[in-house]
């Protein structure tokens, strides 16, 4: 009997047991020294929360994301090779998702088309794309996704290249990744010490064989090394060819903020990729006030990396952000136990925010202001 999961470090500990290391690696990893990984994390122990006393509040944790209304302010950010991760896969995930009243991101390179998500699981859905293959490309993932019913479209900005990912060149694989024979060949140890997961990819293998078809067919030829990173003018022009909502996935400075809004975007999603990118670049929650004070009034801030706690998702509300989405958090879910392990991740963040609004003494996310926070350490800052 696998031991609950009561924390993200729970479902960490297990998706490390199940999954063959070089894949676990994948997951877990950051780029070069994992600085940036490293600090994401860290920037939420270094704010403090301002609880206040007297008040006994109802909390209510539903809030609106660009006009859509969740049960939650807890995203599932894309994530590419789920389908991978465990049989489940994006389907597990987008079903996980709305059962807890939110959504989930359909990463471009998840290994699921966005016709088999939306067959397979309840809506809203949100596509995320890079800038692989160019405008041809993009005009024909925004058509694919547009008549699948998708209705949000996630630009990631901050590649090509993709970042230096130090533990899977250390493992011999060498990006772009696809799931082919002759790395399954190379991994054969790394499968005989993982049988949990091996079994149930060799049991969903012939639906795998499938998805994976289809999803090598919405990866398309265009590989994200050979690209031409977007530039504003290209979300102007994907603001011209899609009608959803648009959000721009990368952002850490207020400048491109101001950019990403002026060329149309109706959100923002400050990101360093999760520290997966640009190894020295800010933790996410540390410029999430500068892009709030240049867009926070005319454009929804979203905010991901290194939220692993309920107090995080309140920390990041508190400074501003409508809400913050998770990454690895579901991935090590989804590794654990499939789709239920994301759905235990997800009733851990929404019982804790719970406890976490109440003993802050907070009834709704609208009710989160920067006055409930300070710095952890005062003193030892100011030095
Ligand atoms: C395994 C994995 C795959 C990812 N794939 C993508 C992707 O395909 N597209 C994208 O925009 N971001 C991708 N990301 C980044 C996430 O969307 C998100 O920015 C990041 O995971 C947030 O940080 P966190 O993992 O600390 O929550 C990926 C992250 C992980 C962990």
């Amino acid at each position: 009997m696998p031991s609950p999961i009561l924390t993200v470090a729970d479902a960490r500990k297990r998706a490390r047991g199940v999954l063959p290391r070089a894949l676990f690696d994948y997951i877990d990893g950051g780029a070069d020294g994992e600085v940036t990984l490293a600090a994401n994390e860290r920037a939420f122990r270094e704010v403090a929360l301002r609880p206040r006393m007297g008040v006994d509040p109802e909390v209510d944790l539903t809030t609106t994301v660009l006009g859509r209304e969740l049960a939650m302010p807890v995203l599932l950010a894309p994530a590419g090779m789920v389908q991978l991760v465990h049989p489940d896969g994006a389907v597990g995930v987008a079903r996980a998702a709305a059962a807890a009243g939110t959504l989930a991101v359909l990463s471009k390179i998840a290994l699921c088309s966005p016709e088999e998500l939306a067959a397979n699981a309840p809506g809203p859905h949100w596509f995320q794309l890079n800038s692989a293959g160019g405008r041809e490309e993009v005009k024909r993932l925004i058509t694919r996704a547009r008549d699948a019913g998708f209705d949000g479209l996630v630009v990631t900005m901050d590649g090509p290249p993709p970042g230096n990912h130090e533990r899977d060149l250390r493992h011999g694989v060498v990006p772009p990744v696809r799931p082919r024979p002759a790395l399954a060949a190379r991994f054969a140890g790394q499968l005989l010490a993982s049988p949990r997961w091996a079994a149930a990819m060799a049991l969903a293998a012939r639906k795998q064989k499938a998805t994976v078809q289809g999803a090598t067919r919405v990866l398309g030829s265009g590989g994200l090394h050979r690209s031409a990173r977007f530039t504003w003018a290209d979300i102007a022009w994907m603001r011209a060819e899609w009608d959803g909502s648009l959000l721009v996935k990368g952002v850490l400075v207020g400048a491109d903020a101001i950019a990403a809004r002026d060329a149309g975007a109706d959100a923002v999603i400050v990101s360093n990729h999760g520290g997966r990118a640009l190894d020295g670049a800010p933790a996410t929650l540390t410029v999430l006030p500068e892009i709030v004070a240049a867009v926070g009034d005319t454009t929804e801030v979203l905010l991901d990396g290194g939220v692993r706690r309920a107090a995080d998702v309140v920390k990041a509300l508190c400074l501003g952000a409508r809400a913050v989405l998770i990454g690895r958090p579901f991935v090590y879910g989804l590794a654990a136990a499939g789709q239920p392990g994301v759905e235990q991740v997800l009733s851990v963040f929404q019982t804790e925010l719970v406890r976490v609004m109440r003993l802050l003494g907070c009834a709704s996310p609208a009710e989160l202001d920067t006055g409930m926070t300070q710095a952890m350490h005062p003193w030892t800052e100011s030095k």
